[in-house]
Protein backbone atom coordinates (compact mmCIF):
# COMPACT_ATOMS: atom_id res chain seq x y z
CA UNK A 1 0.00 0.00 0.00
CA UNK A 2 1.34 3.84 -1.03
CA UNK A 3 1.47 5.91 1.89
CA UNK A 4 1.12 9.87 0.86
CA UNK A 5 1.58 12.56 2.78
CA UNK A 6 -0.95 15.69 1.96
CA UNK A 7 0.45 18.77 4.34
CA UNK A 8 -2.48 21.35 4.65
CA UNK A 9 -5.18 18.86 4.09
CA UNK A 10 -7.70 20.40 6.19
CA UNK A 11 -8.11 23.83 4.41
CA UNK A 12 -9.75 24.45 1.77
CA UNK A 13 -7.62 23.49 -1.80
CA UNK A 14 -6.39 20.76 0.79
CA UNK A 15 -9.49 18.93 2.17
CA UNK A 16 -10.20 19.18 -1.81
CA UNK A 17 -7.18 16.61 -2.58
CA UNK A 18 -7.40 14.63 0.41
CA UNK A 19 -11.44 13.91 -0.55
CA UNK A 20 -10.87 13.13 -4.08
CA UNK A 21 -7.42 10.94 -3.13
CA UNK A 22 -8.98 9.16 -0.31
CA UNK A 23 -12.11 8.51 -2.70
CA UNK A 24 -10.21 7.48 -5.70
CA UNK A 25 -7.59 5.51 -4.25
CA UNK A 26 -8.89 2.94 -1.45
CA UNK A 27 -5.10 1.41 -2.11
CA UNK A 28 -3.40 4.50 -0.96
CA UNK A 29 -2.97 5.06 2.70
CA UNK A 30 -3.30 9.23 3.00
CA UNK A 31 -2.32 10.81 6.09
CA UNK A 32 -3.64 14.40 6.45
CA UNK A 33 -0.87 16.77 8.33
CA UNK A 34 -2.16 19.82 9.21
CA UNK A 35 -1.44 22.46 12.53
CA UNK A 36 -4.92 23.50 12.34
CA UNK A 37 -4.45 26.87 11.86
CA UNK A 38 -7.25 29.63 11.33
CA UNK A 39 -7.34 28.18 8.06
CA UNK A 40 -7.60 24.45 8.77
CA UNK A 41 -10.86 23.26 9.48
CA UNK A 42 -11.54 19.04 9.94
CA UNK A 43 -15.49 19.80 9.60
CA UNK A 44 -13.83 19.95 6.02
CA UNK A 45 -13.40 16.58 5.72
CA UNK A 46 -16.30 14.71 7.93
CA UNK A 47 -17.70 12.64 5.15
CA UNK A 48 -14.31 11.02 4.72
CA UNK A 49 -13.21 10.89 8.86
CA UNK A 50 -13.89 7.32 8.90
CA UNK A 51 -12.23 5.78 6.15
CA UNK A 52 -9.66 3.44 6.49
CA UNK A 53 -7.10 4.35 3.83
CA UNK A 54 -7.54 8.72 5.82
CA UNK A 55 -5.61 9.43 8.82
CA UNK A 56 -5.41 12.95 10.57
CA UNK A 57 -1.98 14.22 12.64
CA UNK A 58 -1.61 17.44 13.38
CA UNK A 59 1.45 18.65 13.69
CA UNK A 60 3.42 21.49 12.69
CA UNK A 61 6.24 21.93 9.41
CA UNK A 62 8.15 24.48 10.84
CA UNK A 63 8.98 21.49 13.36
CA UNK A 64 11.95 20.08 11.79
CA UNK A 65 12.27 17.31 14.40
CA UNK A 66 8.51 16.35 14.36
CA UNK A 67 8.72 16.18 10.50
CA UNK A 68 11.76 14.14 10.66
CA UNK A 69 10.34 11.71 12.77
CA UNK A 70 7.30 11.41 11.03
CA UNK A 71 8.57 10.53 7.53
CA UNK A 72 10.95 7.60 9.85
CA UNK A 73 7.33 5.85 11.53
CA UNK A 74 5.56 6.39 8.44
CA UNK A 75 8.17 6.18 5.37
CA UNK A 76 5.95 7.85 2.76
CA UNK A 77 6.22 6.83 -1.03
CA UNK A 78 5.25 10.72 -1.77
CA UNK A 79 4.62 14.38 -0.57
CA UNK A 80 1.58 16.46 -1.88
CA UNK A 81 2.41 19.59 -0.06
CA UNK A 82 -0.15 22.26 0.49
CA UNK A 83 0.20 23.80 3.67
CA UNK A 84 1.18 27.38 3.88
CA UNK A 85 -0.34 30.80 4.77
CA UNK A 86 -2.08 31.54 2.07
CA UNK A 87 -3.96 34.82 2.67
CA UNK A 88 -2.13 38.51 1.04
CA UNK A 89 -3.40 40.65 2.82
CA UNK A 90 -2.58 38.74 6.30
CA UNK A 91 1.02 38.83 4.62
CA UNK A 92 1.20 42.23 4.76
CA UNK A 93 0.01 42.73 8.08
CA UNK A 94 2.71 39.76 9.43
CA UNK A 95 5.27 38.52 6.85
CA UNK A 96 7.52 36.63 9.17
CA UNK A 97 4.58 34.38 9.81
CA UNK A 98 4.52 33.39 5.94
CA UNK A 99 8.15 32.86 5.48
CA UNK A 100 7.98 30.40 8.60
CA UNK A 101 5.94 28.17 7.31
CA UNK A 102 5.63 28.71 3.76
CA UNK A 103 9.91 28.48 3.66
CA UNK A 104 11.52 27.17 6.19
CA UNK A 105 8.14 24.58 6.48
CA UNK A 106 8.63 23.52 3.06
CA UNK A 107 12.38 23.46 3.47
CA UNK A 108 12.11 21.23 6.40
CA UNK A 109 10.05 18.84 4.39
CA UNK A 110 12.55 18.88 1.95
CA UNK A 111 15.30 17.79 4.10
CA UNK A 112 13.65 14.79 5.85
CA UNK A 113 12.23 13.72 2.04
CA UNK A 114 15.97 13.93 1.17
CA UNK A 115 17.42 12.15 4.17
CA UNK A 116 14.98 9.32 4.63
CA UNK A 117 14.51 8.89 0.65
CA UNK A 118 18.01 9.77 -0.82
CA UNK A 119 20.35 9.01 1.95
CA UNK A 120 18.66 5.91 3.90
CA UNK A 121 19.09 3.33 1.48
CA UNK A 122 15.65 3.19 0.99
CA UNK A 123 12.95 1.20 3.07
CA UNK A 124 11.48 -0.71 -0.29
CA UNK A 125 15.40 -1.35 -1.48
CA UNK A 126 15.49 0.97 -4.69
CA UNK A 127 17.75 4.36 -5.19
CA UNK A 128 14.49 6.65 -4.02
CA UNK A 129 14.00 8.27 -6.99
CA UNK A 130 10.67 6.90 -7.38
CA UNK A 131 9.52 8.77 -4.43
CA UNK A 132 7.54 11.83 -5.39
CA UNK A 133 7.93 15.18 -3.59
CA UNK A 134 5.19 17.36 -5.56
CA UNK A 135 4.82 21.13 -4.27
CA UNK A 136 1.49 23.17 -5.00
CA UNK A 137 2.01 26.96 -5.50
CA UNK A 138 0.34 29.68 -7.04
CA UNK A 139 0.55 31.92 -10.15
CA UNK A 140 1.35 35.05 -8.22
CA UNK A 141 5.06 33.45 -8.08
CA UNK A 142 5.07 35.69 -11.71
CA UNK A 143 3.73 38.91 -10.56
CA UNK A 144 1.43 41.42 -12.50
CA UNK A 145 0.09 41.16 -16.22
CA UNK A 146 -0.49 44.08 -17.78
CA UNK A 147 -3.72 44.68 -20.24
CA UNK A 148 -2.66 41.61 -22.78
CA UNK A 149 -0.18 38.09 -22.44
CA UNK A 150 -0.24 35.81 -20.17
CA UNK A 151 1.67 33.45 -17.09
CA UNK A 152 3.19 30.21 -19.02
CA UNK A 153 5.91 27.67 -17.53
CA UNK A 154 9.25 30.39 -18.69
CA UNK A 155 7.70 33.26 -17.09
CA UNK A 156 10.37 35.11 -14.52
CA UNK A 157 9.47 35.16 -10.92
CA UNK A 158 8.18 38.48 -9.71
CA UNK A 159 6.38 38.54 -6.66
CA UNK A 160 4.65 41.82 -5.12
CA UNK A 161 3.18 40.72 -1.66
CA UNK A 162 4.98 39.17 1.19
CA UNK A 163 2.55 35.85 0.47
CA UNK A 164 4.17 35.42 -3.09
CA UNK A 165 7.90 36.20 -2.25
CA UNK A 166 7.13 33.19 0.37
CA UNK A 167 5.51 30.84 -2.48
CA UNK A 168 8.18 32.22 -4.91
CA UNK A 169 11.11 31.16 -2.40
CA UNK A 170 9.73 28.01 -1.75
CA UNK A 171 9.38 26.96 -5.18
CA UNK A 172 13.28 27.95 -5.76
CA UNK A 173 13.87 25.74 -2.84
CA UNK A 174 11.68 22.60 -3.98
CA UNK A 175 13.33 23.31 -7.59
CA UNK A 176 17.01 23.41 -5.80
CA UNK A 177 16.50 20.08 -4.25
CA UNK A 178 15.78 18.62 -7.80
CA UNK A 179 19.01 20.39 -9.44
CA UNK A 180 21.52 19.81 -6.34
CA UNK A 181 20.26 16.33 -5.09
CA UNK A 182 18.14 14.46 -7.63
CA UNK A 183 14.90 14.81 -5.45
CA UNK A 184 11.59 13.91 -8.06
CA UNK A 185 9.70 16.88 -7.69
CA UNK A 186 7.00 18.57 -9.60
CA UNK A 187 5.69 22.03 -9.08
CA UNK A 188 2.21 23.75 -10.29
CA UNK A 189 1.00 27.23 -10.14
CA UNK A 190 -2.63 27.61 -9.91
CA UNK A 191 -4.31 31.30 -10.42
CA UNK A 192 -7.03 31.77 -7.70
CA UNK A 193 -9.58 28.97 -6.94
CA UNK A 194 -12.67 28.98 -5.66
CA UNK A 195 -15.95 26.49 -4.62
CA UNK A 196 -16.93 24.81 -1.26
CA UNK A 197 -14.78 24.84 1.95
CA UNK A 198 -13.12 28.40 0.91
CA UNK A 199 -12.47 30.75 4.26
CA UNK A 200 -14.32 33.10 4.17
CA UNK A 201 -11.49 36.17 4.11
CA UNK A 202 -11.07 35.63 0.58
CA UNK A 203 -12.86 37.64 -2.13
CA UNK A 204 -15.74 35.06 -3.03
CA UNK A 205 -16.54 33.29 0.11
CA UNK A 206 -16.67 36.54 2.08
CA UNK A 207 -19.09 38.58 -0.33
CA UNK A 208 -21.22 35.49 -0.05
CA UNK A 209 -21.29 35.69 3.50
CA UNK A 210 -21.48 39.53 3.40
CA UNK A 211 -24.83 39.46 1.10
CA UNK A 212 -26.22 36.80 2.98
CA UNK A 213 -26.04 38.91 5.99
CA UNK A 214 -26.75 42.36 4.66
CA UNK A 215 -22.89 43.49 5.57
CA UNK A 216 -21.11 45.86 3.15
CA UNK A 217 -18.83 44.23 -0.04
CA UNK A 218 -15.81 45.49 0.38
CA UNK A 219 -14.38 46.40 -3.10
CA UNK A 220 -10.55 46.96 -2.73
CA UNK A 221 -9.70 50.42 -5.35
CA UNK A 222 -12.01 50.56 -8.35
CA UNK A 223 -12.53 46.97 -8.67
CA UNK A 224 -10.64 46.75 -11.63
CA UNK A 225 -8.29 44.02 -10.90
CA UNK A 226 -8.33 40.70 -12.37
CA UNK A 227 -8.01 37.51 -11.36
CA UNK A 228 -7.91 34.20 -13.70
CA UNK A 229 -10.78 32.11 -11.18
CA UNK A 230 -10.72 27.90 -11.59
CA UNK A 231 -13.33 25.93 -9.43
CA UNK A 232 -11.30 23.82 -6.89
CA UNK A 233 -12.19 20.24 -7.98
CA UNK A 234 -10.61 21.21 -10.99
CA UNK A 235 -7.51 21.87 -9.24
CA UNK A 236 -7.75 18.86 -7.72
CA UNK A 237 -7.93 16.75 -10.77
CA UNK A 238 -5.02 18.73 -12.32
CA UNK A 239 -3.10 18.28 -8.78
CA UNK A 240 -4.07 14.07 -9.17
CA UNK A 241 -2.87 13.87 -12.84
CA UNK A 242 0.55 15.97 -11.97
CA UNK A 243 1.29 13.97 -9.39
CA UNK A 244 0.89 10.92 -11.52
CA UNK A 245 2.00 11.46 -14.26
CA UNK A 246 4.38 14.79 -14.45
CA UNK A 247 8.09 13.78 -15.35
CA UNK A 248 10.60 14.48 -12.50
CA UNK A 249 11.56 17.84 -12.12
CA UNK A 250 8.61 19.28 -14.22
CA UNK A 251 6.40 22.69 -13.68
CA UNK A 252 2.75 22.90 -15.07
CA UNK A 253 0.59 26.07 -14.98
CA UNK A 254 -2.78 25.81 -13.79
CA UNK A 255 -5.80 27.82 -14.68
CA UNK A 256 -9.17 28.67 -15.85
CA UNK A 257 -9.13 30.78 -18.95
CA UNK A 258 -11.70 32.19 -17.22
CA UNK A 259 -10.96 36.25 -15.99
CA UNK A 260 -13.09 39.04 -14.12
CA UNK A 261 -12.18 42.05 -12.98
CA UNK A 262 -13.62 42.03 -8.95
CA UNK A 263 -16.34 44.49 -9.86
CA UNK A 264 -18.17 42.44 -12.53
CA UNK A 265 -17.51 39.14 -10.48
CA UNK A 266 -19.00 40.67 -7.65
CA UNK A 267 -22.44 42.08 -9.80
CA UNK A 268 -22.53 38.72 -10.83
CA UNK A 269 -22.63 36.97 -7.63
CA UNK A 270 -25.08 39.56 -6.31
CA UNK A 271 -27.79 38.68 -9.10
CA UNK A 272 -26.93 35.11 -8.13
CA UNK A 273 -27.72 35.91 -4.62
CA UNK A 274 -31.01 38.05 -5.42
CA UNK A 275 -32.48 34.70 -7.37
CA UNK A 276 -31.59 32.61 -4.32
CA UNK A 277 -32.22 34.63 -1.30
CA UNK A 278 -35.72 35.85 -3.02
CA UNK A 279 -34.83 39.58 -2.86
CA UNK A 280 -35.31 42.27 -5.74
CA UNK A 281 -32.87 42.39 -8.27
CA UNK A 282 -30.40 44.90 -7.37
CA UNK A 283 -30.81 44.96 -4.21
CA UNK A 284 -27.62 42.96 -2.97
CA UNK A 285 -25.27 45.12 -5.60
CA UNK A 286 -26.73 48.02 -3.64
CA UNK A 287 -23.85 46.22 -0.94
CA UNK A 288 -21.03 47.05 -2.92
CA UNK A 289 -18.72 49.38 -1.04
CA UNK A 290 -15.34 50.69 -2.74
CA UNK A 291 -12.98 50.49 0.27
CA UNK A 292 -8.95 51.80 0.06
CA UNK A 293 -7.05 49.44 -2.07
CA UNK A 294 -5.02 47.05 -0.96
CA UNK A 295 -0.74 48.20 -0.73
CA UNK A 296 1.06 46.58 -3.86
CA UNK A 297 -1.76 44.94 -5.28
CA UNK A 298 -1.33 42.94 -8.53
CA UNK A 299 -3.23 44.39 -11.09
CA UNK A 300 -3.75 41.10 -13.44
CA UNK A 301 -3.44 37.67 -13.23
CA UNK A 302 -4.11 35.31 -16.32
CA UNK A 303 -2.50 31.60 -17.00
CA UNK A 304 -1.37 29.64 -20.19
CA UNK A 305 -2.30 26.30 -18.74
CA UNK A 306 -1.56 24.82 -22.43
CA UNK A 307 1.08 22.61 -21.33
CA UNK A 308 -0.84 20.63 -18.77
CA UNK A 309 -3.66 20.64 -21.09
CA UNK A 310 -1.42 19.45 -23.95
CA UNK A 311 0.83 17.01 -22.12
CA UNK A 312 -1.63 15.32 -19.71
CA UNK A 313 -5.21 16.06 -21.00
CA UNK A 314 -6.32 18.13 -18.57
CA UNK A 315 -8.99 20.23 -18.87
CA UNK A 316 -11.44 22.69 -16.57
CA UNK A 317 -15.01 21.01 -16.49
CA UNK A 318 -17.00 23.78 -15.35
CA UNK A 319 -18.16 27.03 -16.60
CA UNK A 320 -17.72 29.71 -14.22
CA UNK A 321 -21.39 30.83 -13.51
CA UNK A 322 -22.51 27.24 -13.07
CA UNK A 323 -19.40 27.05 -10.48
CA UNK A 324 -20.25 30.39 -9.30
CA UNK A 325 -24.19 29.37 -8.67
CA UNK A 326 -22.63 25.95 -7.16
CA UNK A 327 -20.64 27.61 -4.57
CA UNK A 328 -23.38 29.95 -3.50
CA UNK A 329 -26.15 27.14 -2.97
CA UNK A 330 -23.17 25.28 -0.91
CA UNK A 331 -22.59 28.45 1.17
CA UNK A 332 -26.48 28.88 1.58
CA UNK A 333 -27.02 25.11 2.35
CA UNK A 334 -24.09 24.60 5.20
CA UNK A 335 -25.34 27.69 7.66
CA UNK A 336 -23.51 26.13 10.08
CA UNK A 337 -20.41 25.21 8.71
CA UNK A 338 -19.90 29.39 7.80
CA UNK A 339 -21.49 30.15 11.14
CA UNK A 340 -19.15 27.91 12.88
CA UNK A 341 -15.89 29.74 11.15
CA UNK A 342 -17.60 32.96 10.96
CA UNK A 343 -17.94 33.53 15.20
CA UNK A 344 -14.90 33.90 17.67
CA UNK A 345 -11.54 35.20 16.32
CA UNK A 346 -12.61 35.74 12.73
CA UNK A 347 -15.52 38.50 13.75
CA UNK A 348 -11.96 40.09 15.26
CA UNK A 349 -9.78 39.71 11.86
CA UNK A 350 -12.76 40.96 9.99
CA UNK A 351 -13.06 44.22 12.25
CA UNK A 352 -9.20 44.88 12.52
CA UNK A 353 -9.32 44.45 8.65
CA UNK A 354 -11.61 46.06 7.71
CA UNK A 355 -12.16 49.26 10.34
CA UNK A 356 -8.74 50.32 8.91
CA UNK A 357 -9.88 51.32 5.40
P1 LIG B 1 -5.75 27.58 3.24
O1 LIG B 1 -5.22 28.77 3.95
O2 LIG B 1 -7.21 27.39 3.08
O3 LIG B 1 -5.20 26.26 3.95
C1 LIG B 1 -3.87 26.13 4.40
C2 LIG B 1 -3.81 24.94 5.34
O4 LIG B 1 -2.45 24.81 5.80
C3 LIG B 1 -4.68 25.10 6.60
O5 LIG B 1 -5.40 23.91 6.84
C4 LIG B 1 -3.68 25.36 7.71
O6 LIG B 1 -4.10 24.89 8.98
C5 LIG B 1 -2.45 24.61 7.21
N1 LIG B 1 -1.20 25.14 7.76
C6 LIG B 1 -0.83 26.45 7.82
N2 LIG B 1 0.36 26.57 8.42
C7 LIG B 1 0.77 25.31 8.74
C8 LIG B 1 1.93 24.78 9.38
N3 LIG B 1 2.89 25.57 9.82
N4 LIG B 1 2.02 23.44 9.54
C9 LIG B 1 1.03 22.61 9.09
N5 LIG B 1 -0.11 23.06 8.52
C10 LIG B 1 -0.22 24.40 8.33
O7 LIG B 1 -5.01 27.58 1.83
P2 LIG B 1 -5.53 27.09 0.41
O8 LIG B 1 -6.22 28.22 -0.25
O9 LIG B 1 -6.20 25.80 0.54
O10 LIG B 1 -4.14 26.90 -0.34
C11 LIG B 1 -3.45 25.67 -0.27
C12 LIG B 1 -2.17 25.76 -1.08
O11 LIG B 1 -2.49 26.09 -2.43
C13 LIG B 1 -1.23 26.85 -0.59
O12 LIG B 1 0.09 26.36 -0.69
C14 LIG B 1 -1.46 28.02 -1.56
O13 LIG B 1 -0.30 28.79 -1.69
C15 LIG B 1 -1.79 27.26 -2.82
N6 LIG B 1 -2.66 27.98 -3.79
C16 LIG B 1 -3.85 28.53 -3.36
C17 LIG B 1 -4.68 29.15 -4.29
C18 LIG B 1 -6.02 29.72 -3.89
O14 LIG B 1 -6.70 30.33 -4.73
N7 LIG B 1 -6.48 29.54 -2.66
C19 LIG B 1 -4.29 29.23 -5.63
C20 LIG B 1 -3.07 28.65 -6.01
C21 LIG B 1 -2.28 28.03 -5.08
P1 LIG C 1 -8.28 37.27 -2.70
O1 LIG C 1 -9.51 36.43 -2.70
O2 LIG C 1 -7.72 37.74 -1.40
O3 LIG C 1 -7.18 36.48 -3.56
P2 LIG C 1 -5.73 37.01 -4.11
O4 LIG C 1 -5.37 38.26 -3.44
O5 LIG C 1 -4.84 35.88 -3.72
O6 LIG C 1 -5.91 37.15 -5.60
O7 LIG C 1 -8.58 38.55 -3.58
C1 LIG C 1 -9.05 38.44 -4.92
C2 LIG C 1 -9.17 39.83 -5.48
O8 LIG C 1 -10.22 40.51 -4.79
C3 LIG C 1 -7.93 40.68 -5.28
O9 LIG C 1 -7.77 41.54 -6.41
C4 LIG C 1 -8.25 41.51 -4.04
C5 LIG C 1 -9.74 41.71 -4.13
N1 LIG C 1 -10.47 41.78 -2.85
C6 LIG C 1 -11.41 42.81 -2.65
O10 LIG C 1 -11.63 43.66 -3.53
N2 LIG C 1 -12.09 42.83 -1.47
C7 LIG C 1 -11.88 41.92 -0.47
O11 LIG C 1 -12.52 42.02 0.62
C8 LIG C 1 -10.92 40.88 -0.70
C9 LIG C 1 -10.65 39.86 0.37
C10 LIG C 1 -10.25 40.85 -1.90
Amino acid sequence: MKKILITGGAGFIGSHVVRLFVNKYPNYQIVNLDKLTYAGNLANLTDIEKKPNYEFVKGDIVDAEFINNLFCKYKFDGVIHLAAESHVDRSITNPLEFVMTNVIGTVNLLNAAKANWLQIPSHIGTDGKEFRFYHVSTDEVYGSLGETGMFTENTGYDPHSPYSASKASSDHFVRAYHDTYGLNIAISNCSNNYGSYHFPEKLIPLSINNIKNNKPIPIYGKGENIRDWLWVEDHARAIDLIYHKAKTGTTYNIGGHNEWTNIDLIHLLCKIMDKKLNRTPGDSAKLITYVKDRAGHDLRYAIDSSKLQNELGWTPSLQFEEGLEKTVDWYLQNSEWLNNITSGDYKKYYEKQYSKR
